[in-house]
């Protein structure tokens, strides 16, 4: 029978210390997998962020507020464009949970479907911000706040001038509205706070309501649509600036003048929107401000440190006229 080799004394010592290190490391990763997500405890947070897409001049300024606002409070930023699509967002997600990052921020391009994914980052002990859009998920442990608008109040305050202004109209005022994209929380809202304005007139009626994505290709194409099929429009409601800029184009190139022929009404206040209104082409903007990186970045240095933070942070905002924007535009920072 062959005998088993021993070792020698000083190969036991080495086999021995080597266990005691990889006990050890497994040890170490072991406490990181639980540890409040964060990879490392060097005093640095690493933020994951994943961005809805580049569809609009507000999505530009919000994406450079979250670059600067990162860099100038010392936090490390991870980003990602999602291109409007969820996918893309559970993905990116998902990554930085395998990164372990300190801290996931996010605008959801929809409202839905989110409950797997935040449950995910929750088990893995990393805390998640929703900045810009809200989620429906009933259980609100899955996330720590949400930093952003009141977007149904946006869409009352456009309902709401719209019936001052039309307060003598004695026949059907014909309203067309150019939804956000489908599913996305300021369109589900935004409708929704117009709609329950307007309803105080019942000369007030929308004959067209489709989703024109946020963007400008999107207002463009379907206002020639609206145009098309309604010889009588006479106000457009868009979600945002950019849908209403894309929209004048269809207007003019109908032979008819914006902000005359056809009462406009969006929603951003971003520097060609209000450009707009400057000018008379638009009427009146709700503004929905993009500037939320510093505030994002505050929050996740209070929920890294374990300090409880308000469930909701509400955006300040305001609106506009046509002299308002006048007056604004010179400062205007986006
Ligand atoms: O979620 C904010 C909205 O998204 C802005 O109003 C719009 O311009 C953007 O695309």
């Amino acid at each position: 029978m062959r005998k088993m080799r021993t070792q020698s004394a000083p190969w036991r010592a080495v086999a021995v210390l080597a266990s005691v290190l990889l006990v050890g490391g497994v040890a170490a990763c072991g406490n990181s997998d639980t540890g409040g997500g964060g990879s490392k405890d060097d005093g640095k947070i690493t933020m994951g962020f994943s961005q809805v897409g580049a569809e609009s001049g507000w999505r530009t300024a919000n994406t450079t507020s979250i670059k600067e606002s990162a860099a100038a409070a010392g936090i490390e930023l991870k980003f990602d464009d999602a291109q409007q699509k969820q996918e893309n967002q559970i993905k990116a997600i998902r990554n930085y949970i395998q990164q372990k990052v300190d801290v996931i921020a996010f605008s959801p391009v929809v409202e839905s479907g989110w409950d797997t994914v935040l449950k995910e980052a929750k088990d893995a002990g990393i805390p998640v911000i929703l900045t810009d859009r809200s989620v429906d998920s009933a259980d609100k442990s899955l996330y720590k706040t949400f930093l952003g608008s009141d977007f149904v109040k946006e869409g009352k305050l456009a309902g709401e001038w719209l019936v001052e202004q039309k307060k003598s109209a004695t026949g059907p005022v014909n309203i067309v509205e150019l939804q956000g994209n489908t599913g996305a929380a300021p369109a589900n809202d935004r409708k929704k706070g117009f709609g329950e304005a307007i309803a105080a007139n019942p000369n007030l009626k929308i004959i067209a309501s489709q989703p024109g994505d946020f963007t400008r290709a999107g207002g463009k194409q379907v206002m020639e649509q609206f145009l098309k099929a309604n010889p009588k429009i006479d106000v457009l409601f868009a979600h945002n600036d950019d849908m209403g800029l894309g929209a004048l184009e269809a207007i003019t190139a109908a032979g008819k003048v914006p902000g005359k022929d056809i009462t406009i009404i969006t929603v951003d206040a971003v520097k060609d929107g209000m450009q707009a209104l400057a000018d008379g082409k638009f009427n009146f903007i709700a503004e929905c401000s993009p500037l939320l990186g510093p505030q994002l970045m505050d929050l996740a240095k209070k929920v890294k440190a374990g300090e409880t933070v308000p469930p909701r942070i509400e955006t300040e905002e305001t609106t506009f006229t046509t002299e308002q924007a006048k007056e604004a535009l010179p400062t205007r920072k986006y």
